[in-house]
């Protein structure tokens, strides 16, 4: 594929159509969610999967959620617990991913679990996630469709800006308005176990199940850990320093709240706009070319968890 050859696909019923002809053929198809743009392949199809690994530059060792239409195609792969029927009739569509056991010979590819005995799914709540989904008719693998470590898209462009040239097309749905990724919840144990915060809040999962949600190293010790928590991810060009009051001389400030600040999360402090605001503004920062970057402290509560958890690997030490 050349730089120019990553097609750009509407979201009307000829793109829809186009992209699930891609897809069929074991091309790989950017398209929006809820959360982030998505990188989408079939998950039965193991070329197409690995060139999802390929395109990504993403370690082999970490591995992807499906897509579905709805739960009765989530029920056809995995075994559900009562704690996850509660879980996916309260929050699907939507911003929740559970891992759970798979029903083995359903055919997803193993290199959508990269190993391991249960694999993650989620219903996303967009309309053109959806359509797809359904015109499709099969299980779409899809991590954020960004190269592996860097920030993850919220709009096409940055999508065409990470990996143009490297994926056949990208369906332009505009701006993804939750702009964190899915809540993840390993529900395949005896306790359920959160294993990222995102776009639903943990206080809500927790309210729904009327208890706590573990931690991954509270979790029992024959539990397999999360995968693919690289320290450095999401990361910006420039170094970034967390919890900053004022930005230092030769630093670029984002900022939250009512703060001096070159971009602001959300100058009224609101969390949910912060979160959708995020992954653009660390783009921003990126074409400002900042060097060096002070972000506000963001309070660690609803979806200010999974801004921080998301800002902490944008701060890790990298090689
Ligand atoms: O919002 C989202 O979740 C977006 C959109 C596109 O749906 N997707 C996304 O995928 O963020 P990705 O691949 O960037 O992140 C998926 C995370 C990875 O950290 C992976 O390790 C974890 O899910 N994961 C996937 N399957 C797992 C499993 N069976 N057990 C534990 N963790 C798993
Ligand atoms: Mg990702």
């Amino acid at each position: 594929m050349t730089a120019a050859s990553t097609i750009q696909l509407l979201p009307d019923a000829d793109g829809l159509g186009r992209a699930a002809q891609y897809l069929g053929q074991g091309g790989l198809v950017a398209f929006p969610t809820e959360t982030v743009y998505g990188l989408g392949a079939d998950a039965r199809n193991d070329t197409a999967v690995a060139r999802i690994y390929e395109a990504k530059g993403r370690p082999s060792f970490n591995p992807l959620i499906v897509h579905l239409a709805d739960q009765p195609a989530a029920e056809a792969l995995c075994h559900f617990s009562p704690a996850a029927q509660r879980l996916a009739a309260a929050f699907w569509p939507g911003a929740l991913t559970m891992v759970l056991p798979f029903v083995a010979q359903a055919g997803i590819s193993p290199l959508v679990t990269a190993g391991l005995d249960t694999l993650a799914v989620r219903v996303p709540d967009h309309e053109v996630a959806r359509a797809l989904l359904r015109s499709y008719g099969g299980p779409i693998a899809a991590p954020s469709a960004n190269p592996s470590g860097r920030i993850s898209p919220t709009t096409a462009q940055h999508v065409v800006d990470g990996l143009g040239g490297r994926i056949d097309a990208v369906v332009d749905g505009g701006a993804c308005p939750v702009g964190v990724e899915s809540t993840i919840v390993d529900c395949s144990g005896a306790a359920p176990v959160l294993l990222r915060a995102g776009g639903i809040p943990v206080e809500a999962i927790e309210a729904c199940l009327g208890q706590t949600l573990l931690l991954p190293d509270e979790a029992t010790p024959d539990r397999p850990t999360a995968p693919g928590q690289l320290a450095s991810h999401y990361a910006p060009m420039g170094r970034v320093r967390l919890n900053a009051e004022v930005a230092s001389p030769g630093e670029v400030m984002l900022g939250f709240g009512n703060v001096e600040c070159s971009l602001n999360l959300s100058p009224s402090g609101d969390l949910l706009e912060a979160a959708a605001q995020l992954f653009g503004h660390l783009h921003r920062l990126d074409a400002m070319k900042a060097k060096q970057i002070a972000v506000s402290p963001i309070p660690d509560k609803g979806l200010g968890r999974a801004i921080n958890d998301r800002l902490r690997r944008a701060a890790a030490p990298r090689d």
